[in-house]
């Protein structure tokens, strides 16, 4: 996959025990995202633990940013719609 042409990116990961999945840390570790913007967002059930800060300790090199949890009850969002629109709008 040839990033080159992409100066922002835009990340979901589901949580996984506490973390990301390992397809997302094998993402951020083949691919060199130097100077990039990456902003991440984690579907969860309200555990987030070390998510954010693992992904950011994946790419030093990157700016991440405006990042966003997304909780669930179950099988329904745990956030708000407003919150989830105006993060997208803010993008
Ligand atoms: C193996 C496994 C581990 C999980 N660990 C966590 C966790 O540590 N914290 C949390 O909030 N949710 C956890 N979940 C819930 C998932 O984050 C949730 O199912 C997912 O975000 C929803 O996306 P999906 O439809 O791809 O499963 C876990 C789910 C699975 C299957």
């Amino acid at each position: 996959m040839d990033l080159n042409s992409y100066n922002v990116i835009i990340l979901g990961t589901p949580v996984w025990w506490y973390t990301m999945t390992p397809p997302g840390r094998a993402f951020l570790k083949k691919y060199d995202l130097s100077g990039k913007v990456i902003i991440p967002f984690a579907t969860n059930g309200g555990w987030l633990g070390t998510t954010l800060d693992d992904i950011k300790k994946y790419v030093p090199n990157s700016k991440v940013e405006n990042e966003l949890s997304i909780k669930f009850n179950e099988d329904t969002l745990a956030i708000s719609e407003d919150t989830l629109n105006n993060w997208i709008e803010k993008l």
